[in-house]
């Protein structure tokens, strides 16, 4: 089988963790945590990181952070996964949804102001399978309302708008590296921004919330959500080749590209001319050309030793949600038509040249073009 994702570790993440663990700073906080924060904001142009367990700690941190809660709305796209509504309802903030844009399946900028009420806080863009979401709309409604944007670059590191780094463009932007990211430290997350009394304020609520020089004084409701040394070290290691990484992932985009265009039925990604794409996955979708559904492409393609995923299902169409009586009613037609009809191809950083071809060659096969 052919797997979604295998990612690419080698002597220098081996190197490095070995080192970590005979310094013995293995939990949180310590050299490599630091070490690890700097880099990355550094990298993404901001001042400050501050590093989670994970990319959906990584969220409800942010928002915690800008004092988001009850009676407050933050504004998401439909289409993106739970963690970003999961961690809005974290805060007792309600989410508020907007409809995807076909070309990029992103959040729609031009559905975003008629979603701003008097309660809503934060825009919250998510740069959906390595594509920037259309960000100086977004960012110009924010400015007018005086409105957050927490930028969501969970799939997106090094992704670049007009020239400018995805999660380093809003108040705070968030990331995770997970497993299959093109930055990796096993689970693992960041929020990144310039405002440093917001790091500071973040840095202390990921750890308990401590008084600054009372380690069991506390003066609000703080988290323990600290990323440990290991994991850094491991992420140093990896955003070192991050480079390499993006690298990789636009060649197998033009792999798969050349090598599927000609095939009726499936319509493959496309990079704005504003946008420098990182490819997180190679996600496509089966138009009605194509005799078979998105499912049995996906059943045909598992036959012929091929994994693939669905896109995400829409934040309206969840049961969690539904059951709490959020959304009702609503619609959001491009989302569902994207979440019913979009997959993607093994995308991960170690797929090989022979390997681009072996799944290519199952796509016209299922397809009938061979
Ligand atoms: C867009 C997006 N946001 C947030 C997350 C959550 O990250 P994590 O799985 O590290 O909690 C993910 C997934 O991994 C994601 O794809």
């Amino acid at each position: 089988m052919i797997r979604v994702n295998v990612p690419l570790l080698g002597d220098r993440e081996r190197e490095l963790v070995l080192e970590c663990l005979e310094s013995t700073w293995i939990s949180g906080r310590g050299p490599y945590v630091t070490r690890f924060e700097e880099m990355f904001a550094g990298y993404c142009g901001m001042r400050y990181g501050v590093s989670t367990p994970t990319g959906t700690t990584a969220l409800h941190l942010a928002l915690a952070t800008l004092g988001i809660g009850p009676g407050d709305e933050v504004i998401m796209p439909a289409l993106t996964i739970a963690s970003c509504a999961f961690a809005i309802a974290y805060t007792g903030a309600r989410p508020v949804l907007v409809d995807s844009e076909p070309v990029t399946g992103n959040l729609d900028p031009a559905q975003v102001e008629a979603k701003v009420t008097p309660q809503t806080r934060a825009i919250m863009p998510v740069h959906l399978y390595g594509h920037p979401v259309d960000m100086d709309p977004v960012l110009d409604i924010a400015r007018r309302h005086a409105l957050h944007v927490v930028e969501d670059a969970a799939e997106a590191h090094g992704a670049l708008y007009r020239g400018r780094v995805a999660g380093g463009m809003g108040t705070i932007g968030c990331f995770s590296f997970y497993a299959n990211k093109l930055v990796t430290t096993g689970e693992g997350g960041m929020m990144v921004t310039s405002d440093p009394a917001l790091a500071e304020h973040a840095d202390r609520l990921k750890e308990l919330a401590h008084v600054p020089g009372h380690r069991f004084l506390h003066d609000e409701i703080g988290f323990n959500y600290q990323m440990t040394n290991l994991q850094a070290a491991l992420g140093i290691a990896q955003l070192e080749r991050i480079d390499e990484a993006i690298a990789k992932k636009r060649w197998m985009a033009d792999q798969y590209a050349a090598q599927l265009a000609d095939v009726p039925g499936l319509l493959l990604p496309t990079e704005a001319p504003w946008a420098r794409s990182v490819y997180w996955m190679y996600a496509v979708r089966v138009t009605e050309e194509s005799s078979l559904s998105r499912d049995e492409v996906m059943a045909a393609l598992r036959e012929r030793g091929v994994d693939t995923r669905t896109f995400f299902v829409p934040m309206h169409q969840q049961p969690v949600f539904e059951r709490l009586g959020w959304f009702a009613g609503e619609r959001y037609p491009v989302a569902e038509a994207l979440s019913e009809t979009g997959f993607y191809l093994p995308s991960g950083l170690a797929i090989t040249a022979d390997q681009i071809q072996a799944v290519c060659e199952a796509v016209r096969d299922v397809m009938g073009l061979r």
